[in-house]
């Protein structure tokens, strides 16, 4: 067998991890939803998802790839030696390509629209109205839809196809650090903008009665797509990790990153977003359909409205590589193919899987089930059934299946400092895999396949009370078997 790959620094695994988690969620998603829940309330919530599920999550998984060296499948194998866990890793690498099918999707409007930038399309719309009729014309128009989609596709294999070192880790090197400044640039705008104050006031002032059980589910779900956790994109990243590196400093390092770039992003959006009188909560068109106008009538709109394309792109570009390379590091560990192979063969595969979707918006629009596009339904049953199920999973195998504390002795590996004498470090890291993690992934999940809508109904807002009585309970039992 071939030597496996490794990055070549640590930086260069942090950099790539973070291209990773940083892409079409954070700058297209996060604000939109942000914008729907109210803003500064839900981020404040959201920030404590990420810190308290997220977080230990995101060592888990990585941790996993690390010990193994291998593929999610191979890791699930080698730490249990059982077929179902071993399929759960399955599981996995069918989410991978799965939302690889539908985010380049997504991300071929993105890269439509740099062009339509280029073209100085922006300043020709005046209205909200305008920017969603020339939305709706060009993805309404199939070889605009599957010629971009295609287009990004090809950009997502060439790198994949590099491999690990000289594709993954030099292509987010240079992308990560032009995203970064572009953001700046588009903060700084949009903060410079007369009435964007009250952008920052939606931001940072919270109105706490905008929160509800649903606003609280729908942070946590998004803490788990932003972060790439649940299909083994990060355990698969953290297979080309050797034993010397710090495994949760680099966490720590992934989301912060991961944190402040949505944070950034809220900003560049909303302060234009208000400074120009527009609806934050327009929804998932936020940024096509509202952000064109904004950029349509500012000064510097041109460039400006050409950045953030190129921006959304390279972002969206760092986070498909991952989800490519969760397919491909499965067959080049498992069946032996060659890098190139696998590339070739699985991108193709993974494309074509993905038209229905790009004509999901034209040709197949009135193919539904249920009022369910086939998008629609790829894009449920990977963000808010796979992915869930698969952090619910990866939590509880490591904290219980393969044991906290065998988990723990190979954790410390290249971290010997941070968890000396920290017995409360170690406390509390247990505590959230073991229990918490797992009860709040727990109702995410069955929120997401829709079973707990019912029981809110009945138990409205209680059920909050009760998770904290339950998480409450769990830890005090757990300290009592921790004195023991
Ligand atoms: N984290 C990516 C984003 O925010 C999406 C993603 C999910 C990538 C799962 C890989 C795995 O856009």
């Amino acid at each position: 067998m071939a030597k496996r790959e490794h990055w070549g620094s640590k930086f260069g695994f942090v950099l790539a991890a973070s291209g990773s988690a940083i892409g079409l969620g954070n700058i297209w998603k996060f604000p939109y939803i942000a914008g729907q829940n109210g803003g500064a309330a839900f981020i404040f919530v959201y920030l404590i998802c990420i810190a308290i599920v997220g977080l230990p999550v995101v060592i888990a998984e990585i941790l996993m790839g690390r010990t193994t060296q291998r593929n999610p499948v191979g890791a699930f194998r080698k730490l249990s030696g059982s077929k179902f866990w071993t399929a759960i890793g399955g599981l996995g690498i069918i989410a991978g390509f799965i939302i690889l099918s539908f985010y380049a999707v997504i991300a071929g409007w993105s890269t439509g629209y740099m062009i339509e930038a280029l073209r100085g399309t922006f300043s020709t719309l005046r209205t909200a109205s305008d920017a969603s009729n020339h939305f709706n014309s060009l993805v309404g128009d199939p070889t605009w839809m599957i010629g971009f989609y295609a287009i990004f596709f090809i950009f997502t294999m060439a790198v994949v196809f590099l491999g690990v070192k000289d594709g993954l880790e030099k292509g987010s090197k240079i992308m990560m650090p032009i995203l970064f400044i572009i953001l700046v640039i588009l903060m700084i705008k949009g903060i410079s903008l007369k009435g964007s104050e009250a952008g920052l006031a939606f931001l940072w002032n919270p109105d706490w009665s905008k929160i509800t059980g649903q606003s609280i589910l729908i942070a946590l779900g998004h803490a788990f797509f932003t972060l790439s956790l649940g299909m083994g994109a990060l355990m698969t990243y953290g297979s080309y990790l050797d034993k010397k590196s710090n495994i949760p400093n680099a966490a720590v390092q992934i989301v912060l990153l991961d944190t402040l770039i949505a944070i950034m992003a809220g900003v560049a959006i909303f302060t234009a977003v208000f400074a120009t009188g527009q609806d934050p909560a327009v929804g998932p068109g936020l940024i096509f359909n509202t952000l064109t106008v904004v950029f349509g009538g500012m000064t510097g709109g041109y460039i400006f409205g050409l950045l953030f394309f190129i921006l959304l792109t390279l972002a969206a570009l760092t986070s498909s590589i991952s989800l490519l390379e969760v397919v491909v590091a499965y067959f080049v560990d498992e069946r032996g193919w060659s890098r190139h192979r696998a590339v070739l063969i699985l991108g193709s595969s993974v494309f074509i899987f993905g038209i229905p979707s790009a004509l999901s918006f034209n040709l197949l629009a009135d193919y539904t089930y249920n009022g369910k596009t086939f998008f629609d339904i790829v894009d449920f049953i990977a963000s808010n059934v796979l992915l869930p199920f698969g952090g619910l999973l990866i939590a509880i195998f490591v904290a219980w299946i393969w044991g906290f504390d065998k988990a723990l002795i190979e954790l410390k590996h290249g971290a010997e400092n941070i968890f000396k004498d920290r017995s409360g470090l170690i406390f509390a890291f247990k505590v959230f895999l073991k229990y918490i993690a797992p009860v709040m992934i727990f109702i995410v999940f069955l929120h997401s396949i829709g079973l707990l809508e019912s029981a809110i109904e009945q138990v409205k807002n209680y059920w909050i009370i009760l998770v904290l009585v339950i998480v409450m309970l769990v830890i005090i039992l757990s300290r009592n078997r921790m004195n023991k």
